[in-house]
């Protein structure tokens, strides 16, 4: 059996739970893979570091560009935009696969790397930026390909998601609710880009670009968080039978379902939104992820799970790694997505429909 060499960058959460499948589960993951899937190293910036799983301290390294210039599957677990951008590309040009967690450095610079991979002729692929354990963007990517997709909405941030939550279902007020959080583990020390939006707002600008065959950064989607929903705006919205969730929301707008008489395109956007209590979304509780999808031909579809979380992402990664693998094996030409073309991303002026509106919670 062939042997491939994995190169892992990043030893956080995520990273060592993958490097602890990788280990345990060598024997299942040849088997599903067709090869030997074989961690040459673990690129790290300090080797003394605590870590929640035990790992052999011979596979760490603090040199991450040697590391992934000799692999055939690099897995991108570092986040943030430096040195993680170089060093895809690195890898890419080296004629590797490359997995990636790393929805900032997609959402800011997704053009460039996928241009990269398939100029390379190499996968890159990144289940486990967006929602964590849910398989979304190879359903999206490849089971729906022969559909159109009119809208997705996601609830893709499990901290506000938790926030909301307990704020509506004990009436809270969003300071007390945030500090559940943060005691729970689910909110950082600094929980800025989860309370702001801004780490949907990554997540969106992927979803709609993988939905949509279009390219969005963040720049265009139309962010706001939740830190202005006060304990009486959820009250208000629960009289009238709404739950208040943070969305991503990325929809086509069509001079049909265009209710203020704006552009026609695509609107990608997050804010806190009044969702109907009987939406399959309201009944996402606590840190859980979803994402809700409405395509021309399937119709609605829902898909559930944790969206955070070391082991959970972990599965979304190594499904991407395996997948890399076959291709690999089988000599198959790497093809990273299907973002072809630009069609512009409205402002959210020109494109709110329905219920799924900004609160006015100024
Ligand atoms: N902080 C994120 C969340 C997980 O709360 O969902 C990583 O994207």
């Amino acid at each position: 059996v062939r042997t491939l060499k994995v190169a892992l960058l990043g030893c956080g959460n995520v990273g060592a739970q993958v490097a602890r499948i990788l280990l345990d589960d060598a024997d299942a993951l040849a088997a599903r893979s067709g090869a030997r899937l074989e961690l040459t190293g673990i690129a790290v910036r300090n080797i003394d570091a605590e870590r929640d799983v035990e790992l052999p301290r011979e596979l760490f390294t603090t040199d991450a560009d040697t590391l992934a210039k000799d692999a055939d599957l690099v897995i991108e677990l570092m986040g943030g935009i430096e040195p993680a951008r170089s060093l895809i590309l690195t890898a890419i040009q080296n004629g590797a696969c490359v997995v990636t967690g790393n929805k900032a450095l997609l959402a800011q610079d997704g053009p460039t790397l996928y241009e990269e991979a398939d100029k390379a002729g190499v996968q890159l692929s990144y289940e486990a930026a967006v929602a964590g354990a849910i398989p979304i963007l190879r359903p999206i990517r490849d089971s729906l390909s022969g559909d159109r997709i009119t809208r997705v909405l996601g609830i893709v941030n499990g901290t506000t998601n938790f926030i909301l939550d307990q704020m509506d279902s004990t009436g809270a007020q969003f300071a007390d609710a945030l500090a559940e959080a943060q005691r729970l583990g689910y909110a950082e020390a600094d929980p800025t880009a989860d309370v702001e939006g801004y780490d949907a707002a990554a997540k969106a600008a992927i979803l709609a670009s993988l939905s949509f065959h279009s390219r969005f950064a963040l720049e265009d989607v139309y962010c706001e968080g939740i830190t202005k929903v006060s304990a009486e705006d959820i009250a208000a919205a629960k009289d009238a039978g709404f739950v208040i969730k943070l969305l991503a929301i990325a929809e086509k707008i069509t001079k049909e379902n265009n209710g203020n008489g704006g552009g026609e395109g695509i609107s990608v956007r997050v804010h806190p939104t009044l969702l109907p209590r009987e939406h399959p979304l309201a009944a996402v509780r606590g840190a859980f992820n979803a994402v809700f999808i409405e395509a021309e031909n399937a119709g609605e579809l829902m898909f559930y799970g944790q969206g955070a979380g070391g082991t959970p992402t972990a599965s979304a990664v190594l499904g991407d790694l395996v997948s890399a693998a076959r291709r690999v094996v089988l000599g198959g030409p790497g093809r990273t997505e299907t973002t072809t073309g630009h069609v512009p991303a409205l402002p959210v002026s020109a494109s709110t429909t329905s219920y799924y509106v900004g609160l006015d919670v100024a």
